[in-house]
């Protein structure tokens, strides 16, 4: 395992493009990616891993940002809400009011992309139990949901 300490120049894969980016070793990913790298989509709210506004993906697998060190997504893929390319998702939570203030819209995005990319036909258990990961202050749960559903494939 590699030892970082001080000051390290790291290479990150972010939305399929690589990026040098000088890190201390307790910089999170949340962080680095805000704040070094421009992209300010995954946002800080708890920073503590309860609210899910900071998801990203990590070789298709959403995770809180917050809680993972820059160093440890070295060798991996990020994607963030900049690199998304959903429509179909997207349109519906436009449609379907997914959205209000949009401050956690980036987590449920990413965290909806990754569930309907593994379970294409989600039940509404399922949908259910991979949205709670993550909160949205404007409790538009109903909305979020709706759009999520909208986009199962027993739905074509
Ligand atoms: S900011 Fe990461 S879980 Fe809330
Ligand atoms: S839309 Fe405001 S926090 Fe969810």
């Amino acid at each position: 395992m590699k030892i970082y300490s001080g000051l390290n120049e790291v290479t990150l894969s972010v939305n399929g493009k690589k990026r040098r980016v000088a890190l201390r070793p307790a910089d999170t990913l949340l962080r680095v990616l805000r704040e070094r790298l421009g992209m300010t989509g995954a946002k800080a709210g708890c920073e503590n891993g309860d609210c899910g506004a900071c998801t990203v993906l990590l070789d298709d697998i959403p995770v809180k940002s917050c809680m993972m060190l820059a160093v440890e997504a070295v060798g991996h893929e990020v994607t963030t809400i900049e690199g998304l390319n959903d429509p179909e998702l997207q349109k519906a939570f436009a449609d379907y009011g997914g959205f209000q203030c949009g401050f956690c819209t980036s987590g449920f995005l990413l965290n909806a992309h990754a569930l309907l990319s593994k379970y294409p036909n989600p039940d509404d258990e399922t949908v259910e139990e991979w949205l709670s990961s993550n909160i949205c202050r404007c409790t538009g749960y109903e909305g979020i949901r709706d759009a999520v559903s909208s986009c199962r494939r027993s739905n074509d």
